[in-house]
């Protein structure tokens, strides 16, 4: 037996825990948790952001913004910059203890403690009907740690420990095990 559950607590499963990061205008680095984002085509980012972010104003004037993935080891500073704007906290990068570093392609930090980085020029931005920000980046380049390589030089998400944002409890949870195939699976059924 179904239930309808309405619209409150809407949520995709599972949900990233992204975090973007900009400069301000004296370049010190900011860092700010985003569920609502994701891959929207083959080279882009979409995030859905709040009017009042520091991160909107510096990625307005840089033009550029960068984008990476929560660990389980960084998952307590991935919480504290979802929690503290850098409109009311001063460096709160320095406070979090992650380590800002420049990104290669882009004016906009990469971090230390967070392997893979996706740098991203600002391609599109416009209100939603909700009143929030969409913007959407083209991400210009990666970058990784060489930590989170295989063998071939692809990302080996085993090694990067990546959390997801359970919207249903509030809660951060692990990434699981491989279970398939992605384009292949399907085909137990396609060649049945
Ligand atoms: C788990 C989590 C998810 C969040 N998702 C979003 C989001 O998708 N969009 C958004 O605008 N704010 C989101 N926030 C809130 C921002 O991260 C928060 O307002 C932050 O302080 C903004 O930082 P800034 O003002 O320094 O840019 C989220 C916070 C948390 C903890």
């Amino acid at each position: 037996m179904r239930k309808s559950l309405g619209t409150k607590g809407v949520f995709t499963a599972p949900q990233p825990v992204l975090l973007v990061g900009t400069y301000d205008e004296n370049g010190v680095a900011n860092l700010m948790n985003v569920a609502w984002g994701g891959q929207c085509s083959e080279k882009h980012v979409a995030l859905n952001l709040g009017h009042e972010r520091q991160t909107l104003e510096n990625m307005r004037r840089t033009k550029t913004f960068t984008v990476m993935f929560a660990t389980e080891e960084t998952m307590v500073q991935a919480d504290y910059v979802g929690i503290v704007s850098g409109l009311k906290v001063h460096d709160k990068v320095a406070k979090s203890g992650l380590t800002p570093m420049r990104a290669e392609m882009v004016n906009a930090p990469a971090i230390e403690q967070l392997p893979v980085t996706l740098e991203c020029r600002l391609s599109e931005e416009r209100e939603t009907p909700t009143g929030e920000v969409r913007v959407v980046g083209e991400v210009v380049n990666i970058s990784a740690d060489e930590s989170v390589l295989n063998e071939k030089g692809r990302v080996d998400f085993d090694k990067m420990h990546l959390i997801c944002f359970d919207e249903a409890t509030l809660k951060y949870r692990r990434i699981g095990e491989i279970v398939g195939n992605a384009f292949v699976e399907g085909n137990k059924i396609r060649k049945a």
